[in-house]
């Protein structure tokens, strides 16, 4: 798997710098190169998890997770903007990850159908971890979110405890676009 096939052609010169690049849709980028260490090592993403992505973007951090998990796990993603959700489609089949789950619709209420998840990445800034997504988690499993705290947006790390509340743990300050919500009979 090549990142760069994960990248419009115009911007392919530029696949391994440290910087977003933008991909079809209203507001969507491929996340620098860095920022899928940032997620999947506090996240612990391992062998044989389910994993649920919100924010499928380029398809490239779905391809990474499937490796990740391999072939005994299990990769869903969910897109909010269907050009950028038809990108990644081609992108994972294209690149060998038809089993990768992509799925159209908004993150904020994650995918039930396959739920429960052991991991949860948010790669879009929100106010708030989505109460749905905590919900969707099994007991001691981990979720991960640019969180938005004033002007700043902070990675911050939640962790399901068995009684079902969260322990969250803030890890660094980064940039995202915002997650964005769907509104009723659109
Ligand atoms: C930083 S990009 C994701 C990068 C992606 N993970 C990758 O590897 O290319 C954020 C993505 O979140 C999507 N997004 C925003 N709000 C969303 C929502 N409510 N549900 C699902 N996707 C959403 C945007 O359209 C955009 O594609």
């Amino acid at each position: 798997m090549a990142r760069e096939d994960f990248i419009p052609s115009e911007y392919r010169d530029y696949a391994y710098e440290e910087v977003p690049l933008p991909l079809p849709g209203a507001a969507a980028t491929i996340s620098c190169p860095h920022s899928y260490p940032l997620f999947y090592e506090p996240l612990g993403l391992d062998r044989g998890q389910r994993f649920l992505e919100i924010g499928a973007g380029s398809g490239y951090g779905a391809a990474v997770a499937r490796e990740i998990v391999g072939g005994e796990g299990r990769v869903v993603s969910i897109e909010i903007d269907p050009l950028t959700h038809e990108f990644a489609r081609r992108n994972l089949e294209r690149a060998g990850y038809g089993d990768v789950l992509l799925v159209l619709g908004d993150g904020w209420l994650g995918y039930p159908a396959a739920a429960p998840y052991d991991r949860i990445a948010v790669t879009a800034a929100c106010p708030g971890m989505p109460a749905p997504l905590i919900a969707q988690l099994v007991p001691g499993g981990r979720a991960i979110a640019p969180l938005v705290e004033d002007s700043r947006q902070v990675l911050t790390l939640a962790t399901k405890q068995a009684d079902g509340t969260t322990r969250s743990e803030p890890l660094c300050e980064v940039l995202y676009v915002a997650l964005r919500r769907k509104r009723a009979g659109r």
